[in-house]
């Protein structure tokens, strides 16, 4: 591993093969994510599955926050790389030769990282804590109400769908960035751009939507 990711290629293959991985993560948590909008049934009984499966608990789980980790990690690897080739060579500079979105991945991968931090805090925590540290009796039905009063402070929404903006940049660049670190031919590329754009800003778009749904549909 160490030999695969001491080489720049080997760097980006890393984080396209993370940033696919991240992608899938992130398609999976807005399906169940969205089902609160159109019934709070079914959101409680999958964040109850998702919640106690021990395979989702003890085996996905952490190698969700690994990929997370990674990401971040080698994202900040290469940025601080890509910044010392460009000073040594002048070839990043401006608009010549990219555009302002892929120059700046850093920073809206950097709001995305404090997302996370916030998102965390807000909702991953208080989970570990209920079940791991306050060994609470598990109940079914608690998910939707917990969802519903996250998004009731202005502040915490306005902060989400803001995060939520940023996303869809990082992914729109990220996908043309992932499909060329991972060797596809630039016709098959080509081929999925559309998909990759519906993607990269319908997610988005659908987080947006769910808190704002919910928080102006407080009850
Ligand atoms: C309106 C939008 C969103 C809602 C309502 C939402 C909801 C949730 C909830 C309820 C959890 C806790 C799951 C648990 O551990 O029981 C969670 C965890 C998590 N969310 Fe989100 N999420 C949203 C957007 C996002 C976005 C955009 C990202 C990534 C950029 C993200 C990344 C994560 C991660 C990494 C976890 C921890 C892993 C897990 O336990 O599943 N979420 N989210």
């Amino acid at each position: 591993m160490s030999g695969v990711l001491s080489s720049s290629i080997g760097r980006k293959v890393a984080m396209a093969a993370s940033a696919f991985f991240l992608m899938f993560f992130l398609l999976q948590h807005f399906v169940i994510n969205i089902t609160s909008i159109f019934s709070p049934e079914t959101f409680n009984e999958l964040s109850h599955f998702m919640g106690t499966n021990p395979a989702v608990q003890f085996v996905l789980q952490p190698v969700l926050i690994f990929g997370v980790v990674f990401h971040f990690v080698m994202g900040f690897i290469l940025e601080a790389r890509n910044k010392k080739a460009s000073v040594k060579y002048v070839k990043n500079n401006g608009a010549a030769n990219s555009t302002w979105v892929s120059r700046n991945m850093i920073y809206s991968g950097l709001v995305i990282l404090a997302f996370i931090v916030l998102h965390f805090i807000d909702f991953w925590i208080p989970e570990m804590k209920y079940k791991y540290i306050d060994f609470l009796p598990e109940s079914p039905n608690r998910y939707y109400e917990e969802l519903v009063h996250k998004f009731h402070s202005p502040i915490r929404t306005g902060a989400y769908v803001a995060s939520f903006a940023f996303l869809a940049l990082h992914l729109l660049h990220g996908f043309k960035s992932a499909f060329q670190s991972s060797g596809m031919s630039a016709k098959r590329a080509a081929k999925l751009e559309t998909v990759s754009k519906i993607y990269a800003i319908g997610i988005p778009v659908g987080f947006i939507v769910i808190a704002l749904f919910h928080h102006f549909n407080q009850h």
